[in-house]
């Protein structure tokens, strides 16, 4: 499920463009039907704007993933993740960065195609309905140094960074599988960051067994050996052993 028939993910139409950059596209007609704007009384705006804060479980059991993809170099394998997530039973929301989205890092239609869904990058605006159906879990990968840091900053300026900033407080189970350069990871902010992050709940896959920063000027190399299945399986477990806070939420 994991390997890349064709040895490489990002052969395959990387840069065609697509329908992200904050538009709404036709697609999707399945979201359209479950997202019936439904903020729960109490929810920020914030929550309200990232769309991750209501649950109705009277709409659907399928658990929903969001997938933030940020701009580096295994984002162009994402559509890997989405595939294995659907084989597995999830719904599947790609939320790009917008530097994911500039930088052509991520091939759109290839993962609108594998999760049935518009490729989400710009906030929706103020009054439109909510997009995308409240979240079970969140996997953000690859997260850059630089999305890690403002994460960590609680700064919130693209939409995907108000998705993340506000998932822990919801009680959604978060997992973050970091690519970067040792370069990159020695800079003082990107440890303390990844303290922060881990400090607020959030499963970070950086370790000997989980992902490790690579010497500078090999990105390449390490795409297909880039762990998306162990993001995808902490997503899981998270799940489950957050099932019990989460019935509790969804009597609320
Ligand atoms: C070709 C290319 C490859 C890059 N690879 C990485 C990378 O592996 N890790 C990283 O943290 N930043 C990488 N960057 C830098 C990020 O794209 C840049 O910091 C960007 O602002 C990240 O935005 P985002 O965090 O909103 O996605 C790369 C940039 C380019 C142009």
């Amino acid at each position: 499920m994991w390997e890349n028939s064709e040895g490489h993910g990002c052969a395959a139409g990387r840069g065609a463009g697509g329908t992200a950059g904050g538009t709404v596209s036709s697609r999707g007609p399945r979201a359209d039907r479950r997202i019936a704007d439904a903020r729960p009384k109490g929810t920020s705006t914030l929550a309200s704007a990232a769309g991750v804060a209501s649950r109705d479980p009277a709409v659907t059991d399928t658990r929903v993933l969001y997938l933030i993809v940020c701009a580096a170099g295994p984002a162009c394998d994402a559509v890997r993740l989405v595939t294995a997530a659907r084989d597995r039973g999830w719904d599947v929301c790609v939320i790009a960065t917008p530097a994911a989205v500039a930088g052509d890092f991520i091939d759109i239609p290839a993962l609108e195609a594998a999760s049935g869904r518009p490729v989400r990058s710009g906030w929706r605006r103020a009054g439109e309905q909510k997009r995308n159906p409240p979240a079970d879990a969140v996997i953000v990968a690859p997260m850059t140094m630089n999305t890690a840091n403002k994460w960590a900053a609680g700064i919130a300026d693209t939409y995907a960074l108000g998705v993340v900033a506000e998932a822990v407080g919801l009680g959604i189970p978060v997992v973050a599988l970091p690519f970067w350069s040792t370069a990159l990871d020695t800079h003082p902010a990107t440890q303390r960051s990844l303290e922060v992050l881990r400090g607020t709940g959030i499963r970070v896959l950086y370790g000997d067994s989980e992902w490790r920063p690579h010497a500078p000027g090999t990105g390449d190399e390490q795409l297909l050996m880039y762990p998306w299945h162990l993001a995808m399986n902490a997503a899981e477990a998270g799940t489950n052993k957050s099932e019990r806070n989460t019935n509790v939420f969804r009597r609320g």
